[in-house]
């Protein structure tokens, strides 16, 4: 289960707070980041290694196209679904990208990939639906999914497959209450990247069935060995795809809120009805910033992904001299996930020991739900300097306390 947040009461009335709402997860990452900051605050130097964003800026072509857009009125409300300029743009990257021809009509834009999982789960899923979700895997797919009341099945990713999810397992796991398969790659946390043959094998146990996909594809352009394959791009799963990209990590848009779903174009617009009943829409100059990132020059993308990819192999072979951890080499994303079984500490009390102690900030494999025990979560989205520094600490530490 994700960690629920506590509600202290700050008035004399009690707060009568919907049902629902002790069903809703949260993401511990926050969490961690404001304890940092907290002991940052008392005077201690603390290494970031939890947070899941670029620590690059956002390239200067894409921040000027923003200045522009403001200065030119771009401070409006637009449609829902996003600005038509900016659905085409995405509707062809997406077609190209993925192999597969893809319409506007069929992309809704939204603030952040995370208002995608919401709000397919919301739109699909009804009480006692089941949705088939990684484990370890973004906390958000449980969390949401508990909150509409659907029953929550996780699929184990297992470190001998190199955390590729297994598809007898899936096969096991499919029932006729099952509306909905969440597969994530590159995946957060574990860093694994479904090969084609994976997509095809998950494709074939789903079959005909009517079960939508949700394919988060966030680190789509954060690959480092293989390549990015869609399930959208298999015959027949077009229109049981939802395609959930974005801005935030391709392009260190984290703060920005942009990203975008591709999906069939009846529930494009169900999508859009929500857009409409939660933000209205994407802010505007946002967007226009949005095209100038897919349509300008990509190269700081790939900059910014041959960087993560030396940071990766420094840390994790760091790691890997360390008393007690173990790691595979994550081939996307930019999270490594050791395991530390053999230090003989459970996840979530080695993760404080290291922030409180060794002034390491990381996440409990267990943020990520149950299967994350025995596994940290490291964010290689710091300079190399620091993640050098990170290892003598985290090796100094272990060497008296494992
Ligand atoms: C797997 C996964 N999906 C979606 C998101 C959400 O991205 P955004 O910040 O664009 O909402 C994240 C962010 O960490 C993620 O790791």
């Amino acid at each position: 289960m994700p960690t629920l947040v506590s509600t202290e009461p700050n008035t004399q009335r009690e707060l009568h707070l919907a049902a629902r709402m002790s069903k809703l997860g949260t993401e511990t990452t926050f969490e961690v980041l404001n304890k940092a900051r907290a002991l940052e605050r008392q005077g201690k130097k603390i290494l970031h290694l939890e947070i899941g964003e670029p620590d690059f800026d956002t390239p200067s072509n894409i921040i000027e196209a923003a200045v522009q857009a403001l200065h030119q009125g771009w401070t409006h409300y637009g449609p829902s679904a996003g600005l038509p300029d900016l659905r085409q743009t995405i509707a062809e990257e997406v077609s190209r990208s993925r192999g597969i021809p893809c319409a506007s009509d069929e992309v809704v834009v939204v603030p952040g990939g995370k208002p995608i999982i919401f709000f397919s789960i919301l739109a699909l899923i009804d009480d006692g639906d089941e949705v088939i979700y990684p484990n370890p895997g973004f906390p958000i797919y449980e969390s949401m999914i508990n909150y509409v009341g659907g029953r929550a099945v996780p699929i184990r990713l297992r470190e001998e497959r190199d955390f590729r999810l297994d598809v007898n397992e899936l096969a096991s796991l499919i029932t006729d209450r099952t509306r909905l398969v969440i597969i994530n790659s590159p995946q957060n946390p574990t860093g694994g990247v479904l090969s084609r043959r994976d997509i095809h094998d998950i494709a074939e146990v789903i079959g005909d069935r009517n079960i939508m996909v949700l394919s988060d594809e966030i680190y789509s352009r954060l690959i480092f060995e293989g390549e990015h394959y869609s399930i959208m791009a298999i015959p027949g799963f077009k229109d049981r795809t939802i395609l959930l990209d974005g801005f935030s990590k391709t392009y260190a848009m984290t703060g920005w809120r942009m990203g975008y779903g591709v999906m069939r174009a009846d529930l494009a617009a169900h999508i859009t009805r929500l857009m409409t009943n939660s933000n209205s829409c994407t802010a505007s100059f946002t967007q226009v910033a949005g095209i100038e990132a897919m349509r300008g020059d990509q190269s700081s993308v790939e900059k910014m992904r041959s960087e993560f990819q030396r940071r990766r192999d420094v840390f994790v072979t760091g790691l890997n001299k360390i008393k007690g951890f173990s790691c595979r080499m994550p081939k996307g994303a930019f999270y490594v996930f050791p395991n530390i079984q053999k230090t003989g500490w459970k996840s979530k009390k080695l993760a404080d020991a290291l922030l409180e102690e060794a002034g390491i900030a990381c996440l409990s494999g267990t943020a990520f739900g149950d299967f994350g025990e025995g596994y940290l979560r490291f964010s290689v989205a710091n300079s190399l300097e620091n993640l050098l520094q990170a290892l003598d600490r985290i090796d100094t530490w272990t060497g008296s306390n494992v």
